[in-house]
């Protein structure tokens, strides 16, 4: 990391909302991008399935807006639905105007269905690498803007506060160099936490640093309960939870158990297309086996599909697949759900900001109420468009002043070689995963909950011993991280007692709009719960 005393803006994330605020930025001040490994390595760049958006007039933005609602099972804040749906064109048609290459036949862009959307609305790239594509056309402008630079594989470790403001941040380098930067304003665009979940199709970065970091500053989360479970993610032994896309059964694929039984016909007249929720709940239910521990097989057909050529529609996962001697058109492939997509996070009004001064957020790590408890298929890319666009704005407009960021305290020295550290530290990391996926993965319980916020408490307590011994590192800043966000998870979990999207109590099996009709917000530093309806 070259030396960087003093930015106009910081922006801690570098997938689709994190670009996009800064592209929105850079003609008004400097901006640093900070990540904390490659620019590609987000959760934006393993998108596949691709990106919603209603570019055939007014008729289909109705539609979205009602298929988004409906996903979001009685959740959706209505407002944030509709700045989605209505701006998600034009930000989408500024997007191919800076050069992001969707997939067309002749000039016609091509759309494909996924599940809960009433037609086919979903633009793709490169077959099944949508996300990739966004995120290189968004790079490549960013890198050309001299206002934009970029800190790679660089560490926030803390955000700080003065006279009331986010003044700064400190930043760790991969060398374990620290730095404090001052700013005028910070935006988390840092994504989700897959991570606390030992199955996750999201990458190893994702482990939810950038709520934590919020969530220490002083700001609200929301909805943490919600967590999103993908229904096919690939299951093979010691491979990891690979997303198999939702367009494949956009394109026709059914789900089967391994009595050869298309079973969504006992869960949901909408099939293998019902809301993701729902599919994941029903995949779980069909997987979880005749006796406790056991695993019964679970597959995705597409055997049946005929008249496409699936490793051309689909080469990135059908590449992926034949390393591991599977076919598309001919194999029926295993499958799990996994940790996917964090419906909840840093609380934030529809302009990113969160209730700190100097403090916004965007796209996965934030939280406006969009997805309600459920989200909809494809519309995360456009919402990191539309919600980064809208923070940069709001930022440029709240015009804050440069506060004194101070000097930082001078680094620890390491009384403890690394060895040990990651030692215990993936020893806490498994009792971590372990309790989640138990106490608050698909279905959850009174109980289970409770066990899971006493391990959480445990894990917690045994971070402070690497903590107070050596010096800052990815690796701790990481744990620490999870161990935030598994306890804001369970203790929203706790306090809906009802269930509803992808929050599915056994204990509290029906929706209960009378009393939950709301979002809950936890306060961190209170360690208090409230729901609110917005
Ligand atoms: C997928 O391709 O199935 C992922 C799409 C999404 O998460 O919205």
């Amino acid at each position: 990391m070259n030396s960087i005393a003093q930015t106009d803006f910081l922006v801690i994330g570098a997938g689709v909302a994190g670009l996009r605020a800064a592209l929105e930025l850079a003609p008004h001040g400097l901006v640093l991008v900070v990540t904390k490994e490659a620019v590609r390595e987000s959760n934006t760049h393993y998108a596949q399935g691709g990106i919603a958006v209603a570019m055939e007039g007014s008729e289909d933005v109705a539609l979205h807006l009602e298929d988004t609602i409906v996903a979001g099972d009685g959740l959706v804040a209505h407002a944030a639905a509709e700045a989605l749906v209505n701006e998600g064109p034009l930000r989408v048609a500024e997007l191919i105007e800076g050069g992001a290459n969707f997939d067309r036949e002749g000039d016609t862009l091509l759309r494909t269905r996924e599940a809960a959307h009433s037609r086919p609305r979903i633009l793709h790239a490169n077959g099944d690498a949508t996300g990739a594509e966004i995120g290189r056309a968004l790079a490549e402008l960013a890198r050309k803007n001299a206002n934009i630079r970029f800190a790679e594989w660089t560490t926030v470790t803390n955000l700080v506060i003065a006279d009331g403001y986010v003044a700064g941040a400190d930043l760790l380098d991969r060398d374990g160099k620290l730095e404090r930067v001052a700013t005028r304003a910070v935006l988390i665009a840092a994504g989700g936490a897959g991570q606390v979940y030992s199955h996750t199709t999201n990458p190893a970065v994702a482990t939810g640093d950038g709520v934590a970091l919020a969530a220490r500053a002083g700001a609200e989360l929301a909805d943490m309960e919600f967590y999103q479970f993908h229904p096919t993610a690939l299951a093979l032994p010691g491979v990891p939870a690979f997303l198999l896309s939702e367009a494949l059964r956009g394109e026709g694929a059914y789900l089967r158990n391994d009595r050869g039984e298309r079973f969504m016909e006992r869960y949901d007249k909408r099939l293998e297309l019902a809301p993701r929720d729902v599919v994941a709940r029903a995949v779980f239910r069909e997987g979880m086996g005749a006796a406790p521990g056991e695993t019964r097989p679970v597959y995705l057909d597409m055997r049946h599909v005929a008249g496409i050529d699936l490793h051309k529609r689909f080469p990135g996962i059908s590449g992926f697949l034949a390393q591991h001697g599977l076919d598309l058109h001919r194999n029926q492939i295993p499958i799990r759900p996994a940790a996917h997509y964090m419906m909840g996070g840093i609380r934030i009004d529809l302009d990113g900001r969160t209730n700190v001064r100097g403090l916004y957020a965007a796209g996965e790590a934030a939280c406006t109420g969009l997805h309600g408890a459920n989200r909809l298929a494809s519309n995360s890319l456009l919402e990191g468009l539309v919600f980064g666009a809208r923070a940069g704005r709001a930022i440029l407009a709240d015009g804050l002043p440069q506060t004194n960021a101070g000097q930082r305290e001078p680094a620890k020295q390491s009384a403890m070689p690394i060895e040990p550290i990651e030692t215990i530290l993936g020893a806490i990391l498994r009792e971590l995963h372990q309790r989640m996926d138990h106490c608050a993965g698909l279905v959850r319980e009174d109980a289970g909950l409770r066990e899971g916020l006493a391990a959480q408490a445990r894990c917690s307590v045994k971070l402070n011993e690497p903590a107070q011994v050596s010096a800052p590192s990815r690796r701790l800043i990481e744990a620490q991280s999870l161990c935030l966000v598994a306890g804001a998870i369970l203790r929203s979990a706790l306090a809906r007692t009802e269930s509803r999207g992808a929050h599915f109590r056994a204990d509290y099996p029906q929706r209960d709009d009378a009393h939950f009709r709301k979002h809950s917000v936890y306060a961190p530093q209170q360690d208090a719960i409230r729901f609110e309806a917005w």
